[in-house]
């Protein structure tokens, strides 16, 4: 349930073992892009798995489900208002299936949710079809790929697996066996759940020590990528790199799952979202201080490239994406006048895209914003602002 960027990757490795998969996405234009051998987002490797298992028959999408042994959700998990979870995908797609299971099936929550949520479903389930308490299985196993690398990581992962009875737990472990050649560490629904919550919000602390770190050294007028890169010379220090800020649909997400739920306990996870947020704001008005100097000097307003808009490098995806944020709010700002590179992207409804190689000549101010790896080598003969790194 749900074809994105980890449903569609998980449906075919499976398929690619030979065992039958349905997959299921509400969006008909997915399932009509899968079904023609091809894919609708950006990961390396996949559209060869997607056509080969398409073509053998062992994969085909769909827009609802049918029976089968075993069900799967990988649906999406944002937050609403206050950085409440919202578990409206996942309630759904529960729903989907409900007319649809009988006894022995296995029904997994793959999507990051907040603490208790498999419970929640179950709960779900039983209310509707009573006779099954006891008769299937459910558990937790949450996701914890790298775009870019999902294939790979899919397979060879460890992963943490948490039914929410033993039973249900020996099930899940059977049925990933099939796939996935990490090891495969039981638990219990509650603790998989706030073990995914927890890896994602260990990343974000981490990185906001280092964004503090690039604003303290700004101040400080140090390089912070040469202090980084010496202190990590200790045997036991290893600092992060610092950026634009955090973005995606997991590190920039799943920590205010804990701080909605956690609200007096969890200081440091709330400091530190606060902290990546606020390294945004703070790239922002340091593009647009270089800009207003750049006016009083020249008596002209400048043009500034904004280098890369997705969330990390070298792919698509600009969900959260911190670069993007930059973008929109300056674009707002009829001051500056701006060019947008975005080299995985080909072409995008809302924005007018230019060329990264068209730039040179056209602009006084580039702000490297993700660090794409075009940009590394690329030269250019103007004020460069580094955010990201990937000039130093
Ligand atoms: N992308 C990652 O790197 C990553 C890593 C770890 C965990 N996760 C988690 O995995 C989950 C899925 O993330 P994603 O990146 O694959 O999302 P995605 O947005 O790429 O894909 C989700 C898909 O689900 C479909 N969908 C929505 N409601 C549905 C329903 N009721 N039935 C069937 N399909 C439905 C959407 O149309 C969409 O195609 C999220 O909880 C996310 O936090 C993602």
């Amino acid at each position: 349930m749900g074809l994105g960027y980890i449903g569609l990757p998980t449906a075919a490795l499976i398929a690619s073992r030979g065992i039958q998969v349905q997959g299921i996405d509400v969006n008909q234009s997915v399932v009509d892009t899968i079904n023609s051998g091809k894919i609708h987002i950006v990961e390396p490797a996949l559209d060869g798995l997607v056509k080969h298992v398409v073509e053998k028959g062992l994969l085909k999408a769909n827009i609802t489900p049918n029976n089968a042994d075993i069900f799967l959700i990988a649906v999406p998990t944002p937050f609403k208002g206050d950085h409440e979870p919202d578990l409206k995908y996942v309630e759904s797609a529960t729903r989907m299936i409900i007319p649809k299971l009988k006894e022995g099936n296995l029904f997994i929550l793959e999507s990051t949710s907040p603490v208790g949520s498999t419970y929640k479903m179950a709960k779900i389930i039983f209310e509707e079809r009573p006779e099954l308490k006891g008769k299937i299985n459910i558990a937790y196993c949450p996701e914890r790929v790298l775009p870019g690398n999902v294939i790979y990581e899919l397979e060879h992962n460890d992963r943490v697996i948490g039914g929410l009875d033993e039973k249900s737990t020996y099930a899940a472990q059977n049925f990933y066996r099939h796939f996935v050649k990490g090891e495969l560490h039981a638990t219990n629904a509650k603790t998989a759940e706030m073990c995914k919550l927890v890896e994602n919000s260990s990343r974000d602390v981490s990185i906001a020590f280092a964004n503090e770190l690039s604003m303290i050294c700004d101040k400080a007028e140090i390089n912070v990528w040469e202090l980084i890169h010496l202190a990590n010379k200790h045997p036991r220090v290893n600092i992060l790199q610092p950026g634009t800020g955090v973005g995606g649909h997991c590190i920039a997400v799943d920590p205010w799952f804990i701080v909605s739920e956690f609200k007096k306990e969890a200081v440091i996870i709330r400091n530190a979202r606060e902290i990546n947020n606020y390294k945004t704001e703070w790239v922002i008005e340091k593009i647009k201080s270089t800009a207003l100097q750049f006016e009083l000097d020249n008596n002209r307003k400048p043009t500034i490239a904004l280098m890369g808009l997705a969330f990390k490098p070298d792919i698509d995806d600009l969900r959260e994406s911190p670069a993007l944020l930059v973008a929109d709010t300056l674009l707002l700002d009829e001051k500056f006048n701006l060019l947008l590179v975005e080299p995985n992207l080909d072409e995008n409804l809302k924005y007018d895209l230019i060329d990264y190689r068209e730039v040179n000549g056209r602009v006084d101010i580039v702000a490297y914003l993700v660090a794409h790896k075009e940009f590394k080598g690329f030269k250019i003969e103007c004020i460069e602002l580094d955010f990201c790194g990937v000039k130093n």
